[in-house]
């Protein structure tokens, strides 16, 4: 130390936990959070925080980034996408090592580090996507994968290239429990879509909007419950990832009123998009194609119910990054195609927190304390990474938005930072916006700039997920 105590002081902010809300300065010094005060004393650096709000940085624990693919590939890579999670207030980004059939996890978890290092500018942890799990796996790869910090992976009960079945999840959800694990579960029937989806093409029903026809709410309803059974089976919690609506809901507080330990999660898109957006003119609603699919006005109302009845622990963005107009994205060899060979997944990390912030808290459906457990401190305790993150917490990093929650924005894809043509959010006015992001005290955006740098993000390791501690 050279004498001045702190790095960075930022002063007069209003702070805002998932618990309180006092005002206070925040003494930041090597990039953690060194006191929390008044008069703290001098500093390299002085922020005014007068009139903006000190919430904790984003962490966005749902998100695909340079994730290999059978076909195509995602727009972002670490470097555009934490661009992207920072101007929009996230700090901390879970993306997916995914394990493709015949290889090692281990190997997918070396090749997703070459993937990530000297790329992102914001910390990041891996969860895993387990689609091959032999008995080396199982025995061997998971639990010392698991020892290594490695403590969350998902399973998908849908696409070929990924699902498990049954016993094989059952035998995953053994291990997480054995070793102090998280599962989380896409939940959709793949042999109900495919029947679905053969139907629709033989009556020449191929269009983007039949993609929300394949995939119905029942199909998301029968394999929540049956991944409800898995869990109660198996006696370990486990995490519906990505629910869409109603019908899931009432299946994981049907399990909440039996006592099982079933986490959920939501997104933007349940709340701001229906399956009537994917009957854009022409071939556009390929933008909106993502599973389970957007539904309707009333499930919108069931998502946001459930938001504010603590239904839901993590609000994520499910970022899955495909260019529209692009061989690579959504239009597979340079053409439109039919629904079924669409790539699934829209963007939306630069945008999450400022979609529930407007719609949620400026709209009076969720507190501010909610939004903060939403979007930051409950996935940073899911998964193993709290109280280093997730909070403003003395000892915690240096990772703060400090929100204008007065300032008016309209979406446009021209201002976001990721890599991707379009946003389905296009035109849409928000208020509420970070006006300064800091990544362990470095400024990393500001008023919608971006000002970090690649490659200053740190791998961390987690812990074990707080439900098991
Ligand atoms: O459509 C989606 N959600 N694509 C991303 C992959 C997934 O299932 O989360
Ligand atoms: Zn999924
Ligand atoms: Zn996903």
């Amino acid at each position: 130390m050279d004498g001045i105590p702190y790095d960075l002081i930022i002063a007069h902010a209003e702070v805002v936990t998932a618990a309180d809300r006092f005002r206070a300065d925040i003494g930041i010094r090597d990039g953690k959070i060194a006191a929390l005060g008044h008069d703290l004393g001098p500093a390299t650096r002085t922020v005014d925080a007068t009139g903006l709000l000190a919430l904790p940085g984003g962490v966005d624990a749902h998100c695909h980034l340079d994730q290999p693919q059978e076909v195509g590939r995602m727009a972002d890579d670490f470097e555009s996408g934490s661009r992207s999670a920072a101007c929009g207030g996230t700090t901390t980004l879970i993306p997916f090592a995914a394990q493709a059939r015949g290889q090692s996890l281990r190997a997918a978890v070396e090749d997703y580090h070459r993937r990530a290092a000297g790329k992102s500018c914001l910390d990041y942890a891996f969860h895993l996507i387990v689609t091959d799990p032999t008995p080396a796996v199982l025995d061997e790869e998971l639990p010392e994968l698991i020892r290594a910090g490695y403590t969350s992976f998902k399973v998908y009960m849908t696409y070929d290239d990924l699902k498990l079945n049954d016993r094989q999840i059952l035998d995953v959800l053994s291990v997480a429990r054995d070793h102090g694990a998280l599962v989380m579960v896409h939940a959709e029937n793949a042999d109900c879509i495919s029947w679905l989806t053969d139907r629709l093409v033989a009556q020449g029903r191929t269009e983007p909007r039949y993609h929300a026809v394949s995939r119905p709410s029942a199909v998301e309803r029968e394999a929540t419950h049956r991944a409800i059974t898995f869990s109660e089976l198996v006696d370990v919690p486990i995490l519906i990832v990505h629910v869409s609506g109603a019908e899931a809901i009432e299946q994981i507080r049907w399990a909440h009123g039996r006592g099982l330990r079933i986490y959920a999660e939501t997104c933007p898109q349940y709340l701001y998009l229906t399956a009537q957006d994917l009957d854009l003119e022409g071939y556009e609603g390929a933008k909106l194609v993502c599973s389970p699919p957007p539904r309707d006005p009333d499930n919108q109302e069931a998502v946001w119910r459930a938001l504010s009845g603590n239904v839901f622990s993590i609000f994520s963005s499910d970022h899955a990054p495909y260019r529209y107009d692009d061989a690579e994205g959504k239009k597979p060899g340079g053409h439109t195609c039919h629904f079924q060979h669409i790539p699934n997944g829209i963007p939306g990390l630069e945008t999450r927190m400022p979609l529930l912030f407007s719609g949620g808290v400026g709209g009076g459906r969720i507190s501010i304390h909610q939004f903060v457990d939403l979007t930051a401190t409950q996935p940073a305790k899911l998964y193993g990474l709290y109280p280093r993150k997730g909070s403003i917490v003395v000892g915690g990093d240096a990772d703060i938005a400090l929100w204008d929650p007065a300032l008016r924005v309209t979406i446009r894809n021209a201002d976001l930072h990721h890599d991707v043509d379009y946003t389905p959010y296009e035109g849409m006015a928000v208020t509420g916006w970070p006006v300064m992001t800091f990544s362990r005290g470095r400024l990393v955006s500001r008023h919608r700039e971006f000002l970090g740098s690649a490659g200053a993000g740190e791998f961390m390791p987690c812990g074990t997920p707080m439900q098991h501690a």
